[in-house]
């Protein structure tokens, strides 16, 4: 197997990750929120639109996690000013998981933030999502705050606040 991990450059490698978070998001936040609140929030922060207007307008960038060439996972990012950088989004295939892949994303985050002289890095993970937060804790992350944040629609946004210092 070989795992590439390549900054998304184009507007159909953009199409591509919209394609494939669709799928992800609609699978791994089954349970944990309800499937109007999953539509809502694949349109409002990853359908190609929302994602190119991050890019365009706050500063984020996406990586392609790719598995012999085909995508697989990505990962959202924002450097923030100051020391910290903000790790948006982090999300692999349920059929990747398990392997390794996971570890090596945050690796590469981590790599991401120490080239851009960060000092911590920081993301916000639902309170349910009882995977992620294993990954998290394993990897050395802290659990600094928690923050509920509304969304719109009705909807809430749950989270831990989680911190590594690079
Ligand atoms: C979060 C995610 C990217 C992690 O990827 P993964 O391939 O499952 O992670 P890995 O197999 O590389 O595991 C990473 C580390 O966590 C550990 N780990 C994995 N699952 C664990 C569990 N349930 N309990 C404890 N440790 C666990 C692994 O042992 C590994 O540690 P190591 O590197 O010291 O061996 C992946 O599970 C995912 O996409 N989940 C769904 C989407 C999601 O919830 N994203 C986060 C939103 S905030």
């Amino acid at each position: 197997m070989s795992i590439t991990i390549e900054k998304v450059t184009t507007d159909s490698e953009l199409r591509e990750v919209a394609e494939l978070a669709d799928k992800i998001w609609h699978e791994c936040f089954v349970g944990m929120i309800s499937y109007g609140q999953i539509d809502y929030m694949v349109e409002k922060f990853q359908s190609y639109e929302a994602m190119q207007s991050q890019i365009k307008e706050q500063g984020y960038y996406y990586l392609a996690v790719r598995e012999d060439g085909e995508l697989c996972g990505y990962i959202g990012l924002k450097p923030e000013s100051g020391d910290r950088f903000f790790l948006s989004k982090l999300y692999l295939r349920s059929d990747k998981r398990g392997r390794g892949i996971g570890a090596e994303m945050l690796e590469r985050v981590f790599a991401e933030g120490r080239a851009l002289g960060k000092k911590r890095v920081y993301l916000t993970v639902n309170k349910h999502n009882d995977r992620a937060i294993a990954v998290y804790k394993k990897t050395g992350f802290e659990i600094v705050d928690k923050v509920v944040t509304d969304i719109g629609n009705g909807y809430v946004m749950d989270d831990y606040i989680f911190e590594y210092v690079l």
